[in-house]
């Protein structure tokens, strides 16, 4: 095969991409096949030029040896820089319609259910679930209901954390759980300018119901969770993982959840032919068996 060394800024060899792409994917479980050679050369030159560095392949030394000696700092970054962060409150409104019927169900004769939403990005996903939470507790408020929200990423969980979106006004009117759990953010500092009309911020109550934690899903991250867990939203990132990945990532899974309890998946991924633990209720919806 002809070698395809792209001529711009920065040398970027065949090498050094087959490199970066076997680094991420035996960490991440991210897979980069041939065609995303050019998003990787777009989404990485910047750090290169951030790092002062020669080329790709001197880059590609930097975060292996980093990673030898256990300093993942900057495969943080080059993982922040490749994958694709996209998400927005109540993504898929069905899950969130599904949740709150089969959360209220659940309460009725379980005291204490954990919800984690595994690759939380932004938080976007875990803050609409706290929403449903908050809603359902009124209605059972004897029970205790945990969010987990995880994400390979530190740097898209500080922003979950911080619980400010971007928003169109119509949006929050249309959503009854928006129009209750998020405030118009108008910051001292913002006084003398035109309003962010479109900025939120969740509602502080929403605060106690969630916990952040960074999780890589390829790890042994069981130990980490409390366990059994009720839901599970594992939405828009399996598309990105090998069948052989998926198969042994919701074994883990699998072996965490309540048997009864329900899993979420992205509007293109399946659970077929990668577990049969799981009864499909619907598309994207399964029930743990
Ligand atoms: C497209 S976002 C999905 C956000 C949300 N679940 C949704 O559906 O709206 C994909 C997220 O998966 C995370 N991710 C990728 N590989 C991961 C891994 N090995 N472990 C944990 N999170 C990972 C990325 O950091 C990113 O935030």
């Amino acid at each position: 095969m002809q070698e395809t060394v792209l001529k711009q800024e920065f040398n970027f060899s065949d090498q050094d991409f087959w490199n970066i792409s076997r680094m991420v994917t035996n960490h991440s479980g991210i897979e980069l096949p041939e065609n995303k050679k050019s998003l990787v050369y777009s989404r990485l030159v910047r750090r290169i030029r951030t790092l002062n560095l020669q080329d790709f392949g001197a880059y590609y030394n930097l975060v292996q040896d980093g990673l030898d000696q256990g300093d993942d700092a900057e495969f943080l970054k080059l993982i922040h820089a490749i994958t694709t962060n996209v998400t927005h409150l109540f993504r898929e409104y069905h899950h969130f319609e599904h949740l709150e019927k089969t959360l209220l169900e659940m309460m009725t004769n379980q005291k204490r259910i954990t919800i984690w939403s595994c690759a939380a990005s932004i938080g976007a996903e875990p803050w609409s679930i706290a929403m449903v939470v908050d809603n359902c507790l009124k209605k059972r408020p004897n029970c205790e209901v945990k969010v987990i929200a995880s994400d390979i990423d530190t740097e898209v969980l500080s922003k979950a954390q911080e619980g400010v979106y971007d928003v169109n006004p119509e949006v929050v009117e249309g959503n009854p759980y928006l129009k209750k759990y998020l405030n118009l953010l108008n910051t001292d500092s913002d006084a003398h300018k035109p309003l962010h009309h479109n900025l939120y911020v969740i509602a502080p109550a929403l605060r106690k119901h969630v916990e952040f934690k960074t999780i890589n899903l390829l790890h042994n991250w069981q130990k980490k969770l409390p366990q059994p867990i009720h839901f599970v939203f594992c939405r828009n990132v399996i598309i990105y993982f090998s069948r052989k990945t998926q198969q042994q990532l919701f074994e883990k899974v699998s072996s965490v959840m309540q048997s009864g309890g329900y899993l979420y998946l992205g509007h293109s991924e399946s659970l077929m032919g990668v577990s049969d633990d799981y009864e499909n209720l619907k598309k994207t919806i399964y029930k743990k068996k």
